[in-house]
């Protein structure tokens, strides 16, 4: 299969390309390197992806419509992974928000509609879940009340999807991720900002003063829901990716503690705004139609992303 897969240089994107790659399937990638974190890390990436066979980068913008149009041709799927993807940034930069995670979405769906591909799965988010308090959280409960610019935008995203699908027939999977985290994963969420903090004798910042619940989703458990969406090409489908189990925060941070054989220096602070207190995903549908099987626990998981790290950055 010919994929043209947006994000590559990105945490979730550079797995899914490998392992597309790894069994054989051919990817064009495009990113722009985009400076919201270290561009260095992406490009690290960037290298060990192209010196497989089946790789092809352009360097580009997903904004620039005739770039998309001419990269896109002839392929049999468009993974959609690009965005901005982190909620605290979405306060101070509201514009680049609606510009690359609306307008920018609407670019992909939309040429991939004119060129009659046979299917796009595109990332959503739990940030749609929002004020929703229900768990754990089903791909049928309400998602009207989203915290952040940012779960609004990928709210936006099922429902443009919804309306080309109703209007054109055309084949679309929104997936919405549960905090994903592993090797390579991004400088901006707890695990690396916590891993960094106690490496480097810092405090830990630990908002809703440590009392909130994540569904945590390990990275290679993320790339087989994607990887699986890609295969089956439902005509129209949303589904939950997550790990289908809560851990509680500190418990996390006690995991990263033991796998850097040393203990926190913790500072305890407010509920940030945009932030949910609890997230769970109910994964019955996913384990259902994809044959997903989340099998990684923070136990197993964590010490893999702080191995990494350590190696990455010569700790
Ligand atoms: N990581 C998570 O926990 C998580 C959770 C829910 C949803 N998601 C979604 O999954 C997707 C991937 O997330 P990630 O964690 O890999 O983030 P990431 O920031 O590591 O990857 C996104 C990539 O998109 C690229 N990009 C941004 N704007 C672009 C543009 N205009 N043109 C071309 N490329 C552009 C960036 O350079 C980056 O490499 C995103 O859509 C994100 O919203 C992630």
């Amino acid at each position: 299969m010919k994929v043209f897969l947006t994000g590559c240089a990105g945490f979730i994107g550079y797995h899914t390309t490998l392992r597309l790659l790894e069994r054989g399937d051919q990817v064009i990638g495009i990113d722009n390197v985009s400076p919201y974190y270290d561009p260095k890390l992406k490009e690290r990436r960037l290298e060990l992806l192209n010196d497989k066979r089946g790789f092809t980068f352009v360097r580009g913008d997903i904004l620039d419509r005739p770039l998309v149009a001419e990269t896109m041709k002839g392929v049999d799927r468009v993974c959609h992974l690009a965005a901005l993807a982190g909620v605290r940034y979405s306060f101070e930069h509201p514009e680049e928000y609606i510009s690359i995670n609306i307008e920018g979405f609407f670019n992909i769906l939309d040429e991939a509609r004119k060129q009659e591909i046979a299917g796009m799965i595109y990332a959503s988010s739990s940030s749609v879940y929002g004020g929703n308090t229900k768990l754990p959280s089903s791909e049928e409960d309400r998602v009207d009340d989203q915290l952040s610019l940012y779960g609004m935008n990928k709210k936006d995203n099922e429902l443009m999807a919804h309306t080309y699908h109703h209007l054109y027939g055309f084949p679309v999977t929104g997936l919405r991720f549960f905090t994903v985290y592993g090797p390579w994963g991004r400088p901006d969420m707890a695990l690396f900002l916590f891993t960094d903090a106690l490496l480097n004798d810092r405090p830990l910042q630990i908002f809703g003063e440590g009392k909130m619940q994540r569904d945590f989703t390990y990275i290679d458990d993320i790339v087989s829901g994607i990887v699986a969406s890609i295969d089956k090409n439902y005509p129209e489908e949303i589904f939950n990716l997550g790990c289908g189990r809560q851990e509680e925060l500190m418990d996390y941070v006690k995991v990263i503690e033991e796998s850097c054989g040393r203990e926190a220096k913790k500072e305890f602070l407010p509920m940030q705004p945009g932030d949910v207190r609890a997230s769970l995903a109910d994964i019955s549908k996913a384990k259902k139609m994809l044959g997903f099987e989340p099998k990684t626990t923070i136990r197993e998981g964590v010490p893999k992303f702080v191995e990494w790290y350590r190696e990455y950055y010569g700790v």
